[in-house]
């Protein structure tokens, strides 16, 4: 097991960030509730304990706290920002409301040398989001670095290795955070840098192997990113005891089905069923418009087919699922954190509940940067591992309105260029996401000699980092008019194409 970091969370929106950064340094990071009893802290024998901002003030009557105790385990400690003033006010220091609240940038100080500035120059811009502030240290404590706003913008006690930040090195406005934060893992907890992909690739297969013996384990392979690295990973650890079953349900993009075939021939050649069940849920969809019930009769229809190929293969034990840690991390619900805003959609919800199988996760420990990487390490291609999500009702949501075929067909053609143009440029890696939506609207145009009436086309891109806020993304005015140009001409039964500018709030990245 490599060494373990704790970042206790205490609903800050960038809890994660921080846990993805001290992985991004090669040392382990586990996200555990603010509450966590000292019992189970001690099982994770941590080397560090780092923790998080939060919306909370730590004056108001019942803010978050910590288990007491924790200070008393004998491990280094970092509070960044609500987790300095929790801090400071636990240990016997002052804290108060500040004359002026403190948000975005500033410029900090460097007083004293210390640990945590090891190295890097004594001005920086960091970055703040805070309106209480500390007024006077706890015992044993001094001031390391200073803002004009806080005289502790930086502090620690180096005899017992408690540190606290004012502003937030995790992100990546504050200049060199990354670099203070590696000066506590390993400069302070003198952590070993021993977490990697190989490391665990090879400890990843050992549990899959002791776990599913020689039972059978299946896998619903979307052909995304996460169900891939799953499926190339438990292929690797237990060969043909995982059938993977790719469920064709009439939604999926232009060649979608022969790719994900052919990904599994190439680099996963265990065993692929493929089930075609296109008309199927097109027979179920028609006349249907609403978008909630596509979405529930597509779900439903999924699970029916499903489970009637697992059905056919006999005894199965495991379901396996490509589930993420940031799925799994409870998020803390305080006041006003839009991390514990609902989580994004499932995929198969449901199934394992309906199946009574097993649930083999063997991601769950792993960010999506991870994931990729581990993708890597198991020789899966480039191509697969960018590749932008798809949603489970796949191209379902994205016909607004009654689904049929000529609308799938034209929206596949349209779409297939959309992104080829976007790969072609380079623009493909730097979006979140990009598709085409068909519109259930029909203008005029007209082509040749003749008028047209047909339908339009919206081209939605954006930029995110998590799909929780996107951005539309702004593609240069000599790729969308040549998209736009490609579509008209060469995808017949559509006419008109529109560029959706609409950010997510208030709109979301899909239509439907
Ligand atoms: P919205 O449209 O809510 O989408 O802004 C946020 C992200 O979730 C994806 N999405 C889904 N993914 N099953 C999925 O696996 C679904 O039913 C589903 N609906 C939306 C969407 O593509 C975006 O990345």
């Amino acid at each position: 097991m490599p060494q373990t970091i704790i970042v206790l969370d205490f609903g800050s929106q960038y809890t994660q960030v921080i846990a993805r950064r001290i992985r991004e340094a090669n040392v382990y990071s586990k996200v555990v509730p603010f509450d966590t009893s000292i019992s189970e802290l001690r099982k994770l024998d941590p080397v560090g304990i780092v923790l998080s901002g939060g919306p909370a003030s730590v004056l108001t009557k019942g803010a978050p706290k910590p288990k007491s105790a924790i200070f008393e385990l004998g491990v280094p400690v970092l509070g960044i920002c609500y987790g300095l003033q929790l801090m400071g006010k636990l240990l016997g220091g002052g804290v108060e409301k500040s004359q002026r609240r403190e948000y975005g940038r500033s410029s900090l100080k460097v007083l004293t040398k210390s640990y945590l500035f090891r190295g890097l120059p004594s001005k920086l811009l960091v970055w703040n989001s805070h309106g209480d502030c500390l007024t006077s240290l706890p015992k044993g404590f001094r001031a390391l670095a200073q803002t004009e706003n806080s005289n502790f913008s930086a502090i620690e006690d180096p005899n017992r290795k408690f540190y606290g930040l004012q502003f937030h090195p995790e992100v990546e406005h504050s200049e060199k955070g990354i670099e203070i934060l590696r000066n506590f893992l390993f400069g302070v907890c003198k952590c070993k840098a021993d977490w990697d992909m190989e490391d665990f690739t090879v400890s990843a297969i050992r549990n899959i192997r002791q776990t599913v013996g020689s039972k059978k384990v299946i896998l619903g392979l979307s052909g995304g990113v996460d169900s891939s690295v799953a499926a190339a990973l438990i292929h690797k650890a237990i060969g043909k005891q995982l059938i993977c079953i790719f469920v064709d349900n009439g939604l999926l993009r232009l060649n979608e089905r022969e790719e994900v075939k052919k990904l599994f021939r190439d680099h996963i050649p265990g065993k692929l069923k493929v089930a075609l069940a296109g008309s199927l849920f097109l027979k179920r969809l028609k006349g249907v418009t609403n978008p909630e019930t596509k979405r529930k009769i597509i779900g439903k229809t999924f699970i029916e087919v499903f489970d009637q190929e697992v059905k056919k293969l006999g005894d199965v034990d495991f379901l396996a699922q490509g589930t993420l840690y940031p799925d799994v991390i409870e998020s803390v619900p305080i006041g006003g954190n839009p991390a514990a805003l609902i989580k994004s959609h499932h995929n198969v919800g449901g199934l394992p509940k309906k199946m009574k199988l097993k649930l083999l996760e063997p991601l769950r420990e792993l960010f999506k940067d991870e994931v990729r990487n581990l993708g890597m390490t198991l020789g899966l291609p480039k191509k697969v591992l960018m590749r932008h999500p798809f949603p489970g009702p796949g191209l379902g949501v994205r016909v607004v309105g009654e689904i049929n075929n000529h609308r799938l067909r034209v929206l596949r053609e349209a779409d297939a260029i959309f992104i080829d143009e976007l790969l072609t440029t380079g623009w493909y890696a730097k979006l979140w996401q990009a598709f085409c939506v068909f519109l259930p609207v029909r203008s005029v145009g007209v082509m040749g000699d003749e008028r047209t009436y047909e339908n339009v086309i919206s081209l939605r891109a954006v930029t995110s980092s998590d799909a929780m806020t996107a951005d539309w993304a702004q593609l240069p005015d000599k790729l969308l008019r040549r998209v736009s140009n490609r579509i008209i001409n060469e995808v017949k039964g559509a006419n008109r194409v529109v560029y959706d500018i609409s950010s997510k709030p208030p709109s979301t990245i899909e239509w439907e």
